[in-house]
Protein backbone atom coordinates (compact mmCIF):
# COMPACT_ATOMS: atom_id res chain seq x y z
CA UNK A 1 0.00 0.00 0.00
CA UNK A 2 1.01 3.65 -0.54
CA UNK A 3 2.33 5.76 2.14
CA UNK A 4 -0.01 8.87 2.93
CA UNK A 5 1.06 11.03 5.39
CA UNK A 6 -1.23 13.45 6.88
CA UNK A 7 -0.37 16.85 8.70
CA UNK A 8 -3.30 18.40 10.32
CA UNK A 9 -3.81 22.01 12.15
CA UNK A 10 -6.67 23.41 14.41
CA UNK A 11 -8.47 23.97 11.12
CA UNK A 12 -9.54 20.08 11.02
CA UNK A 13 -11.21 20.61 14.24
CA UNK A 14 -12.81 23.39 13.49
CA UNK A 15 -16.11 21.62 12.16
CA UNK A 16 -16.26 19.94 15.47
CA UNK A 17 -16.59 22.80 17.69
CA UNK A 18 -13.23 23.52 18.63
CA UNK A 19 -12.18 26.73 18.31
CA UNK A 20 -8.67 27.44 16.07
CA UNK A 21 -5.57 30.07 17.27
CA UNK A 22 -5.55 32.58 14.85
CA UNK A 23 -8.66 32.89 12.88
CA UNK A 24 -10.71 35.54 14.32
CA UNK A 25 -12.44 34.80 17.25
CA UNK A 26 -9.47 32.19 17.79
CA UNK A 27 -7.86 31.12 20.99
CA UNK A 28 -5.51 33.71 20.89
CA UNK A 29 -7.44 36.47 20.69
CA UNK A 30 -8.79 35.73 24.20
CA UNK A 31 -5.94 34.00 25.86
CA UNK A 32 -1.76 35.39 26.25
CA UNK A 33 0.22 32.86 24.88
CA UNK A 34 2.54 33.63 26.85
CA UNK A 35 0.60 33.24 29.76
CA UNK A 36 -0.75 30.07 28.98
CA UNK A 37 1.43 28.22 26.30
CA UNK A 38 5.14 29.04 26.87
CA UNK A 39 7.11 27.19 30.37
CA UNK A 40 7.76 30.54 31.45
CA UNK A 41 3.94 31.25 31.96
CA UNK A 42 3.52 27.86 33.97
CA UNK A 43 6.21 28.67 36.06
CA UNK A 44 4.67 31.83 36.69
CA UNK A 45 1.18 31.24 37.02
CA UNK A 46 0.74 27.24 36.86
CA UNK A 47 -3.35 27.66 38.53
CA UNK A 48 -3.63 29.74 35.31
CA UNK A 49 -1.90 27.34 33.04
CA UNK A 50 -3.78 24.14 34.49
CA UNK A 51 -7.40 25.59 34.64
CA UNK A 52 -6.82 26.53 30.94
CA UNK A 53 -5.91 23.12 30.07
CA UNK A 54 -8.58 21.67 32.12
CA UNK A 55 -11.28 23.95 30.30
CA UNK A 56 -10.31 22.62 26.94
CA UNK A 57 -10.10 19.26 28.12
CA UNK A 58 -13.34 19.36 29.79
CA UNK A 59 -14.66 20.62 25.86
CA UNK A 60 -13.71 16.87 24.62
CA UNK A 61 -16.63 14.81 25.71
CA UNK A 62 -18.79 17.03 24.54
CA UNK A 63 -17.84 17.22 20.62
CA UNK A 64 -17.66 14.43 18.02
CA UNK A 65 -14.91 13.58 15.14
CA UNK A 66 -16.01 15.75 11.95
CA UNK A 67 -16.60 13.67 8.50
CA UNK A 68 -13.35 14.94 7.76
CA UNK A 69 -12.14 12.93 10.54
CA UNK A 70 -13.94 9.76 9.54
CA UNK A 71 -12.82 10.11 5.67
CA UNK A 72 -9.53 10.05 6.75
CA UNK A 73 -9.79 7.16 8.94
CA UNK A 74 -11.54 5.05 6.17
CA UNK A 75 -8.56 6.18 3.96
CA UNK A 76 -6.59 2.95 5.99
CA UNK A 77 -8.83 0.82 3.81
CA UNK A 78 -6.56 2.02 0.49
CA UNK A 79 -3.33 2.98 2.02
CA UNK A 80 -0.68 3.35 4.82
CA UNK A 81 -1.66 6.32 6.48
CA UNK A 82 0.06 8.32 9.16
CA UNK A 83 -1.17 11.21 10.91
CA UNK A 84 1.11 14.05 12.05
CA UNK A 85 -1.11 16.29 14.12
CA UNK A 86 -0.67 19.57 15.48
CA UNK A 87 -3.45 18.56 17.20
CA UNK A 88 -4.33 18.21 20.91
CA UNK A 89 -7.76 16.64 20.52
CA UNK A 90 -8.29 12.92 20.43
CA UNK A 91 -10.50 13.29 17.68
CA UNK A 92 -8.66 11.14 14.69
CA UNK A 93 -7.95 8.36 17.30
CA UNK A 94 -11.48 8.55 18.05
CA UNK A 95 -12.71 8.32 14.51
CA UNK A 96 -10.68 5.53 14.02
CA UNK A 97 -7.14 6.39 12.72
CA UNK A 98 -5.00 4.17 14.09
CA UNK A 99 -1.63 5.36 13.56
CA UNK A 100 -1.85 9.14 15.00
CA UNK A 101 1.80 11.35 15.88
CA UNK A 102 0.70 14.27 18.13
CA UNK A 103 3.27 16.83 17.71
CA UNK A 104 2.31 18.88 20.55
CA UNK A 105 1.00 16.91 23.04
CA UNK A 106 -2.39 15.63 24.37
CA UNK A 107 -5.08 16.72 26.45
CA UNK A 108 -5.98 13.56 27.97
CA UNK A 109 -2.61 12.97 29.36
CA UNK A 110 -0.19 14.26 32.18
CA UNK A 111 2.85 14.13 33.22
CA UNK A 112 5.01 15.50 35.39
CA UNK A 113 6.67 19.30 36.11
CA UNK A 114 10.34 17.75 36.23
CA UNK A 115 10.43 15.10 33.79
CA UNK A 116 7.41 15.98 31.41
CA UNK A 117 8.69 13.52 28.21
CA UNK A 118 9.85 11.03 30.75
CA UNK A 119 7.50 8.15 29.23
CA UNK A 120 7.45 6.30 32.60
CA UNK A 121 5.72 9.95 33.97
CA UNK A 122 2.83 10.28 31.25
CA UNK A 123 -0.55 9.07 32.89
CA UNK A 124 -3.83 9.09 30.85
CA UNK A 125 -6.58 11.22 32.19
CA UNK A 126 -10.28 10.00 32.24
CA UNK A 127 -14.03 10.85 32.69
CA UNK A 128 -13.66 10.40 36.59
CA UNK A 129 -10.35 12.29 36.99
CA UNK A 130 -10.45 14.98 34.00
CA UNK A 131 -9.15 18.06 35.95
CA UNK A 132 -5.42 18.35 37.33
CA UNK A 133 -5.43 20.57 40.27
CA UNK A 134 -2.51 22.03 42.37
CA UNK A 135 -1.43 19.89 44.75
CA UNK A 136 -2.04 16.78 42.28
CA UNK A 137 1.57 14.77 41.92
CA UNK A 138 3.07 12.73 39.10
CA UNK A 139 5.14 9.70 39.89
CA UNK A 140 8.00 11.38 40.94
CA UNK A 141 6.50 13.76 43.15
CA UNK A 142 6.87 16.80 41.21
CA UNK A 143 3.39 18.87 40.57
CA UNK A 144 0.96 16.66 37.69
CA UNK A 145 1.33 19.12 34.68
CA UNK A 146 -0.85 18.97 31.46
CA UNK A 147 0.46 16.86 28.74
CA UNK A 148 1.18 20.19 26.39
CA UNK A 149 4.58 20.86 24.30
CA UNK A 150 4.68 24.66 25.14
CA UNK A 151 6.10 27.07 23.60
CA UNK A 152 10.34 27.22 24.12
CA UNK A 153 9.88 23.40 24.85
CA UNK A 154 11.68 20.56 22.84
CA UNK A 155 9.44 18.97 20.31
CA UNK A 156 10.32 15.39 20.96
CA UNK A 157 8.35 13.77 18.01
CA UNK A 158 10.01 16.09 15.55
CA UNK A 159 12.26 13.46 14.66
CA UNK A 160 10.04 10.69 13.58
CA UNK A 161 7.62 12.91 12.09
CA UNK A 162 10.01 14.23 9.74
CA UNK A 163 11.58 10.61 8.86
CA UNK A 164 7.85 10.12 8.09
CA UNK A 165 7.60 12.83 5.92
CA UNK A 166 10.43 11.81 4.43
CA UNK A 167 9.15 8.75 3.25
CA UNK A 168 5.65 9.69 1.99
CA UNK A 169 4.34 8.88 -1.30
CA UNK A 170 1.08 11.36 -0.74
CA UNK A 171 1.24 13.89 1.75
CA UNK A 172 -1.67 15.98 2.23
CA UNK A 173 -1.90 18.64 4.55
CA UNK A 174 -5.22 19.84 6.77
CA UNK A 175 -6.43 23.08 8.36
CA UNK A 176 -2.73 24.44 9.82
CA UNK A 177 -1.47 28.31 8.89
CA UNK A 178 1.88 26.80 8.88
CA UNK A 179 3.15 29.45 11.65
CA UNK A 180 4.25 27.44 13.95
CA UNK A 181 8.11 25.75 13.54
CA UNK A 182 8.90 22.82 13.51
CA UNK A 183 5.54 21.21 12.10
CA UNK A 184 5.51 23.71 9.75
CA UNK A 185 9.30 22.54 8.38
CA UNK A 186 7.94 19.33 7.74
CA UNK A 187 6.72 20.32 4.01
CA UNK A 188 10.28 20.36 3.44
CA UNK A 189 11.08 16.72 4.25
CA UNK A 190 8.57 15.54 1.51
CA UNK A 191 10.38 13.51 -1.09
CA UNK A 192 9.67 15.56 -4.66
CA UNK A 193 7.88 12.59 -6.31
CA UNK A 194 5.31 12.75 -4.14
CA UNK A 195 2.37 14.75 -4.65
CA UNK A 196 1.17 17.85 -1.93
CA UNK A 197 -2.57 18.26 -1.48
CA UNK A 198 -3.83 20.77 1.38
CA UNK A 199 -6.74 21.19 2.39
CA UNK A 200 -7.56 24.91 3.52
CA UNK A 201 -10.28 27.75 3.19
CA UNK A 202 -8.04 30.63 3.20
CA UNK A 203 -4.71 30.68 1.51
CA UNK A 204 -1.83 29.32 3.57
CA UNK A 205 2.06 30.77 3.14
CA UNK A 206 3.98 28.28 1.65
CA UNK A 207 7.54 28.23 2.03
CA UNK A 208 8.98 24.90 0.82
CA UNK A 209 9.67 24.66 -2.98
CA UNK A 210 7.36 21.59 -3.69
CA UNK A 211 4.49 22.42 -5.49
CA UNK A 212 1.14 21.29 -4.35
CA UNK A 213 -2.77 21.52 -5.23
CA UNK A 214 -5.07 23.56 -3.25
CA UNK A 215 -8.34 22.07 -2.46
CA UNK A 216 -10.12 25.45 -1.13
CA UNK A 217 -12.66 24.25 0.94
CA UNK A 218 -12.91 23.32 5.11
CA UNK A 219 -11.86 20.00 6.17
CA UNK A 220 -15.22 17.97 5.39
CA UNK A 221 -16.00 19.20 2.20
CA UNK A 222 -12.04 19.14 1.41
CA UNK A 223 -11.57 15.39 2.47
CA UNK A 224 -14.84 14.85 0.22
CA UNK A 225 -12.94 15.73 -2.53
CA UNK A 226 -9.96 14.41 -2.27
CA UNK A 227 -11.00 10.78 -1.47
CA UNK A 228 -12.60 10.85 -5.30
CA UNK A 229 -9.00 11.83 -6.19
CA UNK A 230 -7.18 9.30 -4.06
CA UNK A 231 -9.12 6.68 -5.25
CA UNK A 232 -7.68 6.66 -8.67
CA UNK A 233 -4.20 6.55 -7.54
CA UNK A 234 -4.31 4.51 -4.74
CA UNK A 235 -3.17 1.13 -6.64
CA UNK A 236 -1.59 2.75 -9.80
P1 LIG B 1 -4.09 28.11 13.33
O1 LIG B 1 -5.23 28.63 14.14
O2 LIG B 1 -2.84 28.92 13.28
O3 LIG B 1 -4.56 27.87 11.82
C1 LIG B 1 -5.78 27.25 11.52
C2 LIG B 1 -5.88 27.02 10.04
O4 LIG B 1 -7.09 26.29 9.82
C3 LIG B 1 -5.95 28.31 9.18
O5 LIG B 1 -5.11 28.19 8.05
C4 LIG B 1 -7.43 28.35 8.77
O6 LIG B 1 -7.64 28.96 7.48
C5 LIG B 1 -7.77 26.87 8.72
N1 LIG B 1 -9.20 26.55 8.86
C6 LIG B 1 -10.16 27.26 9.49
N2 LIG B 1 -11.36 26.62 9.41
C7 LIG B 1 -11.12 25.47 8.71
C8 LIG B 1 -11.93 24.37 8.30
N3 LIG B 1 -13.24 24.32 8.58
N4 LIG B 1 -11.36 23.37 7.59
C9 LIG B 1 -10.03 23.41 7.29
N5 LIG B 1 -9.23 24.41 7.65
C10 LIG B 1 -9.75 25.42 8.36
O7 LIG B 1 -3.81 26.61 13.88
P2 LIG B 1 -2.51 25.69 13.73
O8 LIG B 1 -1.80 25.95 12.45
O9 LIG B 1 -2.96 24.31 14.02
O10 LIG B 1 0.41 25.08 19.40
O11 LIG B 1 -1.64 26.20 14.93
C11 LIG B 1 -0.42 25.58 15.18
C12 LIG B 1 -0.08 25.62 16.65
O12 LIG B 1 -0.20 26.96 17.14
C13 LIG B 1 -1.05 24.85 17.53
O13 LIG B 1 -0.76 23.47 17.60
C14 LIG B 1 -0.86 25.50 18.87
C15 LIG B 1 -0.85 26.94 18.43
O14 LIG B 1 -0.19 27.85 19.23
C16 LIG B 1 0.64 25.13 20.72
O15 LIG B 1 -0.20 25.50 21.54
C17 LIG B 1 2.02 24.69 21.11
Amino acid sequence: MKKLVVLTGAGMSAESGISTFRDSGGLWEQHRVEDVATIEGYIRNPQLVIDFYNERRRQLPTVKPCRGHELLAALEQDFDVTIITQNVDDLHERAGSTKVIHLHGELMKATSSRNPNDPSQIITLDADHMDIKMGDQAADGSQLRPFIVWFGEAVPEIERAAEISSEADIYVVIGTSLNVYPAAGLVQFVPDRAPIYLIDPKDVPWTAGHRYRHIKKGASEGMEELTKMLKLIAYD
